[in-house]
């Protein structure tokens, strides 16, 4: 898998804005195709409405967002954090009045989208950022949409890129979305055959999805404890906790009152519980 790594220029630092800029900077993109990736390619294939809202977060050399060009759709909006790339997708993109080109971060994005492309952003992230990402997700897609893509089936020894398993996945999306398909995909490009699986998620707009921040959490007991009393309050569907305890996502039949989290964790006066607004 050594065409998967990235962290050429410097493991030992954040993985923020200038770290991928200085991937950019530096040419040591290991995670790029060079081309669509074959599974995506297939799935656009089966979007029948070419005006449906696209959205394609660390969109990278945004290859995904050129073929979704050629077949004739009007709306797509891509998004990477890392400036050296973005300058050169406006001029690839110059001409082309149906792809919006974002520099940003895509947890400060607003929009609404029909479909959201995962492609080798989820493993870029910092596993502690996987409730956020859930969250986002969520608010970013309209009523029906779609989040499709990839998502590694396999771990590595660090990262970027961060894997995962099917299971981890089921418990992290779980009443978020429902799920439409979690295979593993058939068509991936050889160096990731059999490591990457497909999925295909529906937004659940019938439920409250809230991420709060968390403060007192030590250990994997605590957090244990803390996911079984809130778990125990009525409505409430699935809770996650973040692997570092400072993120609960907790998604419910009604938003549950501040208050009634605080009461459920009130066992320990070192517990805090702060709702993130977006
Ligand atoms: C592993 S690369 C994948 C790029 C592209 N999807 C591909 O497959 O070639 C991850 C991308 O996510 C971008 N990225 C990382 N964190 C981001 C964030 N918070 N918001 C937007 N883009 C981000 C990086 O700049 C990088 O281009």
């Amino acid at each position: 898998m050594s065409d998967l790594k990235c962290c050429v220029v410097s493991c030992d630092r954040p993985i923020d804005a200038a770290y991928w800029d200085a991937q950019y900077e530096a040419k040591t993109t290991g995670w790029d195709l060079g081309q669509v990736s074959p599974p995506i390619q297939a799935y656009v294939d089966t979007i029948a409405n070419k005006n449906s809202r696209i959205l394609i977060p660390g969109c990278g050399n945004s290859y995904e967002a050129h073929y979704i060009l050629e077949q004739g759709f009007t709306n797509i909006t891509v998004i990477d954090i890392a400036p050296t790339l973005v300058t050169v997708l406006k001029e690839k993109f110059k001409n082309n009045t149906n792809i919006q080109i974002v520099l940003g971060d895509f947890f400060d994005h607003q929009g609404k989208y029909d479909f959201i492309i995962e492609q080798t952003f989820f493993c870029a992230l910092p596993p502690t950022m996987r409730q956020k990402y859930v969250w986002k997700m969520h608010q970013l897609l309209s009523d029906d949409g779609i989040l499709a893509g990839l998502l590694f089936n396999r771990t590595f020894e660090s990262g970027p890129p961060f894997g995962g398993s099917k299971e981890e996945y089921e418990m992290l999306f779980k009443d978020t979305f429902d799920f439409l398909k979690i295979d593993v995909s058939k068509n991936s490009i050889a160096p990731r055959a059999n490591s990457e699986l497909f999925i295909e998620l529906k937004k659940n707009s019938l439920i409250s999805v809230s991420l709060y921040e968390l403060e007192g959490i030590m250990c994997s007991g605590c957090m244990e404890t803390i996911t079984e009393k809130t778990l125990a309050i009525e409505g409430v569907l699935n809770v996650s906790i973040s692997n570092n305890f400072a993120e609960v996502l907790i998604v419910s039949k009604n938003e549950i009152t501040l208050k009634t989290l605080e009461q459920a964790i009130a066992h320990e006066e070192k517990y805090k519980i702060k709702k993130i607004n977006t």
